[in-house]
Formats: C-alpha cells, sequence, structure tokens
C-alpha cells in the first residue's frame, strides 16, 4: 500500500501530480490510500511513501474539468475513484465518452452535486455587517455540503471587491480585507452575527426580484433546501409573497386589459418578468435588478437611454436620479408630456465601478448592448411607437446595430426597417457634465425633443 498527502480537502494539483504518475506507472487504485493533511489519519498511518517515474501520458480535457469540480465533493472515496477513472483513460481515451460506465456515471453526478453546492453558495449566502475597530465587516455563515468555499470565492471577491468581508463554514473561513484574502480555520454558527440593517437591504432586493407570475413552490424548495432558509432573512417574506402571488398576477392582467382591451400588456408583462432575471452579459452579477422600460404601449414616443444609474438601478425605474430629473424638465419646456410616452434604455443594468461607497457610472461597452438588444427589440415590435429617439451614443448605436456619430444624425428623422422613424440627440447626462455654453446645449436639446413632439403627433394623426 502507498500513501499520497494532500494539502487539503479541495487539493486538486496534489492529487493530479500523484495521480498522473501512479496512473502512468500503472498502480492500481486499490493500492493507494489518499490522506489529507489535519484530517484524521488513514488505516495505514501519516508517511507519504515516493511516488514513482513513468512517462506522462495525455489525459482527456474533459476529464480534467470533471476532475477539478468531482474531488470537492466530500465523499472520501472520490480520489480512489477518479485515480481509477484516470487508469482507464491511459489504456482508451474514448472511456471519457462513455456515460453508461457506472464509474464516470458516479463521478460525473459527484462533479453535478459540487456545482449545485458553489451556486448555492453564490445564490443563498447572506452578509450581516459589524462594526469592527478599523471598519465595518460583513459577516456571512454557510454550511455547504462539499469542499466548495475556496472554488466559490472568486465570486465574492468580484461581486464585493471593497468590501471587508469573512465567509465563516464549519471546515474553513475566508476573510478579504479589500486587499488581501486570508484563510483561518472552520467555525460555528454563533461566530456569525443575525439580524442588522444589511438584512434590510436583502429584503428590498428580494421583493423587487421576486416574480408573482412564476412562482412554482416545487422549484423554489428545490433550488432553494430548507436547510439554507434558517440563514436568509428574506426567507420571512416568501410566505407572503407566495400568498399574494395570484392576486398579484390578477391585478397586474387586469390592469393590462384596462389599458388597451387586449393582450399587448400580458406580453409586456411576460417579456419584463422575464428581463427580470436576465443573464444574457455578466452586468447581472452586481446590478441591484434589471431595470425594465416603461410607459404606456401605445406611446407615439418612445426614448431609450443608455442604462440606468444608481438611483434608477435602486428604484428599479428608468430615468428617476439626476438625468432623469433634467430630462423631465427639458420634456416639459418642450410640451411633451412624459407620461404619454413610454421610457426605457439600451443596457438594462447598471454598469458601475465601485469606489469606497460610491458606485460610479462605467460605459456599456458593445458587448452588453448587443446582449440587450434582445430586450429593446421586443419593446420596439411590441409598441412600434412612430418615433423612437435615441438619447446619446449607446442608446444609438443600440437602435441601429452599430456605432454612429449622433452631430451627423442629429436634428432629422430616419426610417426604420420596422416601420416608423429613428430620432437621434444628446443624452441628458451630456448636458450636466458639459462645460462650454451649457445653456446653449440645454436649449438646442429641448429644440430637439419640440421637433420630435410635434412629429410624433403628425406621424400619430
Ligand atoms: N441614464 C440613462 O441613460 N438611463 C437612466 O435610466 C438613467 C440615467
Amino acid at each position: 500500500m502507498r500513501t499520497v498527502l494532500l494539502e487539503a480537502e479541495d487539493d486538486f494539483e496534489g492529487w493530479r501530480a500523484a495521480a498522473r504518475a501512479l496512473a502512468a506507472a500503472g498502480v492500481p487504485a486499490a493500492e493507494v490510500d489518499w490522506q489529507v493533511a489535519g484530517a484524521a489519519p488513514g488505516l495505514f498511518g501519516g508517511e507519504a511513501s515516493p511516488l514513482p517515474a513513468a512517462p506522462p501520458f495525455p489525459v482527456p480535457r474533459a476529464f480534467v474539468e470533471l476532475a477539478e469540480r468531482a474531488i470537492l465533493h466530500r465523499d472520501p472515496e472520490r480520489f480512489a475513484l477518479l485515480h481509477a477513472m484516470l487508469l482507464r483513460l491511459r489504456d482508451d481515451p474514448r472511456a471519457i465518452d462513455d456515460h453508461a460506465d457506472p464509474l464516470l456515471h458516479r463521478l460525473e453526478a459527484m462533479a453535478k452535486a459540487v456545482r449545485r453546492d458553489i451556486h448555492k453558495l453564490h445564490a443563498f449566502l447572506r452578509f450581516r455587517e459589524i462594526e469592527t475597530p478599523e471598519r465595518p465587516r460583513a459577516i456571512a455563515w454557510f454550511e455547504p455540503d462539499h469542499h466548495v468555499l475556496r472554488a466559490a470565492a472568486p465570486f465574492f471577491l468580484r461581486r464585493f471587491p471593497n468590501m471587508a468581508w469573512s465567509i465563516l463554514t464549519p471546515d474553513l473561513s475566508l476573510h478579504w480585507d479589500g486587499a488581501v484574502l486570508r484563510e483561518g480555520p472552520g467555525a460555528t454558527k454563533a461566530d456569525a452575527p443575525s439580524g442588522d440593517p444589511v438584512e434590510e437591504v436583502w429584503k428590498t432586493y428580494y421583493g423587487a426580484i421576486f416574480n408573482p407570475a412564476r412562482v412554482k413552490i416545487g422549484a423554489m424548495l428545490k433550488e432553494m433546501p430548507r436547510k439554507y432558509w434558517r440563514n436568509m432573512p428574506e426567507t420571512a417574506l416568501v410566505g407572503e409573497l407566495v400568498r399574494s402571488a395570484q392576486a398579484r398576477e390578477t391585478r397586474m392582467v387586469a390592469a393590462a386589459a384596462k389599458v388597451t382591451g387586449d393582450n399587448a400588456e400580458k406580453a409586456w408583462a411576460s417579456i419584463r418578468a422575464e428581463a427580470m432575471h436576465c443573464t444574457r452579459c455578466d452586468l447581472y452579477r452586481c446590478a441591484t435588478q434589471t431595470v425594465f422600460g416603461e410607459g404606456p404601449l401605445d406611446a407615439a414616443i418612445l426614448f431609450v437611454g443608455e442604462q440606468p444609474g444608481d438611483q434608477e438601478d435602486l428604484a428599479g425605474k428608468p430615468f428617476v436620479g439626476p438625468s432623469g430629473q433634467l430630462f423631465d424638465r427639458a420634456l416639459e419646456e418642450a410640451g411633451v408630456d412624459r407620461k404619454r410616452t413610454y421610457v426605457t434604455n439600451a443596457v438594462k443594468h447598471f454598469k458601475f465601478v465601485q469606489r469606497g461607497k460610491r458606485r460610479i457610472h462605467d460605459k456599456p461597452n458593445g458587448g452588453e448592448i448587443a446582449a440587450c438588444r434582445w430586450w429593446i427589440q421586443q419593446e420596439l415590435a411590441l409598441i412600434r411607437p412612430p418615433v423612437t429617439v435615441a438619447l446619446g451614443a449607446t442608446a444609438a448605436r443600440s437602435l441601429f446595430g452599430k456605432a454612429v456619430t449622433i452631430s451627423a444624425l442629429r436634428g432629422r428623422g430616419h426610417a426604420l426597417p420596422q416601420g416608423g422613424e429613428a430620432w437621434v440627440t444628446v443624452h441628458p447626462s451630456f448636458l450636466l457634465r458639459v462645460r462650454d455654453d451649457r445653456e446653449a446645449e440645454y436649449a438646442k436639446f429641448v429644440e430637439d425633443l419640440a421637433r420630435i413632439g410635434e412629429r410624433a403627433k403628425a406621424l400619430a394623426r
């Protein structure tokens, strides 16, 4: 019997180096005792045996990906099972495609369970804030089924780069201070605080993303096993949300019938509900919610902005922050009633860079604009406005499907292939930023809006 010592339960690199050498030398899986440093020593003691030297052999990429996940499973046999699979692949690389093979099947089930566990950690972990002498720290307690904390950590580093946070689990804890990620021993639930204002933020967030038209309790329980509920502040809301779901859906549909008397509102509600769960690009990861368009579906003018800002992201409504206030004032001066227009954005999630406590607007890139055209095209197809107005370069790019120059298109209508006209003007935030001749620029914007209003009236007649 040979002994291999791994550094940790999720020591993939250690396992890989040893398993490759052992399999290359043809050492059978039954002759290896895999031990993890710090865990209880196995039957055969704790001294590592020297690894055999043998020429390496190629391993299918799909197996490496499978092993990277399966190794995080809590089953103590995983190291030996993966070793056995590696030996099989040495003789027949096509064995990786034989999904009926019980060994491969078992390893795939392990990898699947691990992926689900990582997803649950990402989705259901909840921070609670505590004061520390240096700065506030967000602390979360979680009990994963498998050894997934290190694998899940990059998500939290991307999502909360500037916040000090700790994630405590029974096996391991991670502590981030904004610059360095440190590891600590496992913890108990009593080490994590409970109940504080962060919970209110989560409740608001969860209430906002809850979709009444889509409540499937069975599916919800499957996605969010009761085991996790006790650590989640928003689960206190679930009962009430489920009870009121039917009524809320009926109200939505009734309101729809009153506006148009046809199915347009129902279709709009369903597109919007879909958009609330949009993952077409990565912006959903950091934004609070999708900010969908709003306004009457028989509007003669549809305005397209760039993307929601900080205030829109929190409110879930387009153009309610500083740009929105300027936009409202200009519309009023131009004699256009905003309530009779439909207002939306080219990109429906807030893109920002975190600077301390502030979230600074970051321009969406071409990929994000293209991914989000999916939604705006559906809004346009449903509303079919006589006039669609692009506010700024991002909106124009989305509308025309390519980068365009505002000054070249401004001041006149452009026929759209699907019918109606596109007009292009500046974005209201340009008027907040511009230094020279701000008043003249503002007057030009009001003039554009007035002409657009007249044109929409003429086309709608
Ligand atoms: N800027 C936009 O383009 N859209 C908003 O909703 C707010 C600011």
